[in-house]
């Protein structure tokens, strides 16, 4: 199989010449460029891999800055799902159950956040706050990313996650950059 080679080499008939090789379109210059769903997952790995390296760290200072950005990747997660994304699901699924917990698991998870952030490494409830956390969001990403959870309804549905996933990215990068995140817990 396989003479890839040949393919250009008709096209330019007699006139020489002009022939441009590129052979592959350059293409992928933006890395941005996902869908919703592969841009909430992404934010998933991400905070699954703060938690475990929380887990086997030792260091107060690495405690804690980990567990800042934790908290922080979280807080920003769970404001473009419930701004962007869990309505669009809901409107396009009507998948009343599905979405009326995932929201209360967030409800539950920035309470824990905000005691966190409240607290530090020094204090004795904080590594089992930080654990806590973790098994929830674990659940509540299961949730979300398991067959026929909430992903994969919106998947088979008419969502636009194209379009929903340069908002959400847009909207992600605002909040990142200290621009109207909601809530800060007292
Ligand atoms: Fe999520
Ligand atoms: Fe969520």
């Amino acid at each position: 199989m396989a003479k890839r080679k040949k393919q250009s080499a008709k096209r330019s008939g007699g006139k020489s010449s002009r022939a441009k090789s590129t052979s592959t379109r350059r293409r992928s210059a933006a890395p941005a460029q996902q869908d919703a769903i592969a841009l909430l997952k992404a934010d998933h790995r991400q905070v699954e891999e703060w938690f475990e390296q929380f887990e086997s760290s030792r260091s107060e200072g690495k405690k804690q800055n980990l567990a800042a950005c934790i908290c922080q990747a979280l807080k920003v997660h769970t404001q473009i799902e419930e701004e962007i994304f869990y309505p669009a699901f809901l409107e396009a699924t009507e998948e009343e159950d599905i979405h009326h917990e995932a929201a209360v698991e967030h409800d539950g998870a920035k309470k824990l956040i905000a005691a966190i952030e409240g607290s530090g490494p020094s204090d004795d409830y904080y590594d089992a706050r930080v654990k806590v956390l973790s098994e929830m969001i674990k659940h509540h990403v299961n949730e979300e990313e398991k067959r026929d959870g909430m992903f994969a309804k919106a998947r088979q549905s008419e969502m636009d996650l194209e379009a929903l996933g340069q908002t959400l990215a847009a909207r992600k990068a605002e909040l990142m950059s200290g621009g109207g995140m909601g809530g800060e817990g007292s």
